[in-house]
């Protein structure tokens, strides 16, 4: 399966393994790693890749260019095309998003009783919850604590984190994987019954939990399950395009469009909850993705157009270790437990050329420095890689431990040919999670009221980078208290007419303000035609 100049390189990893697993590099200074990030990550990078706003509640502040035009561009809703005073449906929670965040909202909000439905573009778990890996971090073990969690994940993030956000998510980790395991969620235990837990980059301590490298699928498939079991109506390949508020500039149902015959549909609420998840599909920066078909940015544009500010859109998390080869699974995500359990990274040399558990935004910046300015990479036929040195893992810790621990990879890799047990794999960073999104409070609430937001969809909660093992994290934790806050919110709501003249004036600025695009958004699903 590999190229002759492939080979050639895996001779010096193999000739140099036992030295490179002896003596680990080190982890970098806090100077050394400002200086490679401000010079080869893509968030720093200044010029054409990012515009900056021209009209709404974040006027001025850069944002990639492709999440710009969408939010910028021109609602799929045209005046006289639905009448809001003849609702399809209505509920008191709309749940706009099937992954693993609306499914958590779902359940609690059902729990609450309240009459919820949930509408999803493609179908209920069709999502970046279900693509998650390497697992799902909480401080349950004796020797940790959420203060712990929290110094771990607010440095990570470069101190930018919402402190009150930050602090939601790591008190209330330990009983969000009780929730789970509750459900059902099968993690990977010892013999004793206790949960194995593990390090992911920048942890300080080990708690990562996972069910082996599909953790995320374990989750969804049990959440789905939950969902479906209490009966909750899920209205499937159908879009949400624009939010409706009411004369009281609340939120208060949505416009919806199911995907095969274009219909639109009014959906009326008490309250709505955002959980669209992530960006991926925008492809910023060229880069390849790791993310589901539908990660296109929806709820950022919904929730713009309706007049909620966004926090931090202008960071994104490359994940360090995406698939650079064979090109069938180009960009695809080597989770980082990979390195958690023992590989390292190499360049084409056979030499480790940095700590392989610092965080994602550093080891992303790291790997591309060493396959540009560095030379140092092994040329792909769609690019350029370095080596994940996965032999390495079962050289530390013996025979068996990638297909118990990794099954995943050792699959994904073993249909091309490539025993990941016995050739090192070529990877290179991918587009993988949004760090920035929706500005929100502790309960959830997104600048315009009654309507909430959790998951991906959310901005500040990591601060400007993510890591590992708490985004499955966040999305159980604010998806189960967006619910509950929805559910209750929407006790006292009272009925008011509906309206969509928020997008009207939206389009009144974006023409006063000079923007003349022929861009419609939200985009729904990427576009890979290559001829148009
Ligand atoms: O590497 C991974 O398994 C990804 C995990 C995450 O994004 O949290």
């Amino acid at each position: 399966m590999y190229t002759s100049e492939m080979l050639e390189s895996i001779k010096k990893v193999e000739a140099r393994r036992k030295e490179n697993a002896a003596t680990e590099p080190r982890r970098m200074t806090a100077e050394e790693k400002d200086a490679l990030l401000r010079a080869y990550h893509p968030d720093y990078k200044e010029g054409a890749e990012f515009v900056n706003l021209a009209v709404g509640p974040n006027k001025g502040e850069k944002v990639p260019k492709e999440l710009g035009a969408l939010l910028q561009g021109n609602s799929r809703v045209q005046p006289g095309d639905v009448d809001l005073n003849a609702p399809d449906y209505d509920v008191d929670v709309l749940i706009i998003g099937g992954g693993g965040a609306g499914a958590s909202a779902a359940i609690e909000a059902d729990k609450a009783g309240a009459k919820v439905m949930v509408v999803t573009k493609l179908r209920m778990g069709d999502a970046n919850t279900m693509m998650a890996e390497g697992g799902i971090q909480a401080a349950d073990k004796p020797n940790d604590s959420p203060a712990q969690h929290y110094l771990d994940a607010f440095g990570g993030g470069h101190f930018a984190a919402k402190p009150e956000l930050l602090r939601t998510l790591v008190t209330e980790a330990p009983e969000a994987i009780q929730w789970l395991s509750d459900l059902g969620v099968e993690f990977d235990k010892a013999a004793d019954g206790t949960m194995i837990t593990t390090h992911g980059g920048g942890t300080s301590r080990k708690r990562m939990h996972a069910a082996k490298d599909y953790s995320g699928a374990e989750i969804m498939r049990t959440l789905r399950d939950e969902v479906l079991g209490r009966g909750i109506p899920v209205v499937d390949f159908t879009a949400a395009i624009e939010i409706i508020k009411d004369e009281n500039g609340r939120a208060a149902g949505a416009v919806l469009m199911n995907m095969e015959t274009k219909e639109l549909l009014v959906a009326k609420a008490k309250t709505v909850i955002l959980a669209t998840g992530g960006a991926g599909r925008l492809h910023y920066q060229g880069f390849p993705t790791s993310n589901h078909y539908g990660a296109t940015a929806d709820g950022l544009v919904l929730a713009y157009r309706a007049g909620a500010k966004l926090l931090y859109a202008d960071t994104l998390q490359y994940h360090p270790t995406g698939a650079a080869f064979p090109e069938q699974i180009f960009g695809a995500l080597v989770t980082e437990k990979v390195r958690s359990v023992g590989a390292m990274l190499i360049n084409r040399d056979g030499e480790a050329f940095m700590h392989p558990l610092e965080t994602r935004d550093v080891s992303a910046a790291s790997i591309i420095r060493e396959c540009s300015t560095r030379g140092k990479g092994v040329p792909t036929p769609g690019g350029v890689g370095v080596w994940l040195d996965t032999p390495m893992i079962e050289m530390k810790n013996g025979a068996g431990t990638i297909e118990k621990r990794i099954p995943a990879m050792m699959r994904m890799f073993g249909k091309y040919g490539i025993d990941i047990r016995k050739e090192p794999i070529l990877i290179y960073p991918t587009l993988h999670y949004q760090n920035g999104g929706i500005d929100i409070t502790a309960d959830c609430q997104s600048g315009v009221e009654n309507l909430y937001v959790a998951g991906e969809a959310v901005g500040g909660i990591h601060g400007r980078n993510r890591l590992m093992g708490n985004s499955l994290l966040d999305i159980i934790v604010f998806g189960r208290n967006a619910g509950r806050n929805a559910a209750a919110k929407a006790q006292g709501v009272k009925a008011a007419k509906l309206t969509l003249s928020h997008v009207e004036a939206f389009k009144e600025e974006l023409k006063a303000a000079g923007v003349e695009t022929d861009t419609v958004s939200p985009q729904l699903l990427p576009d890979y035609r290559r001829h148009k």
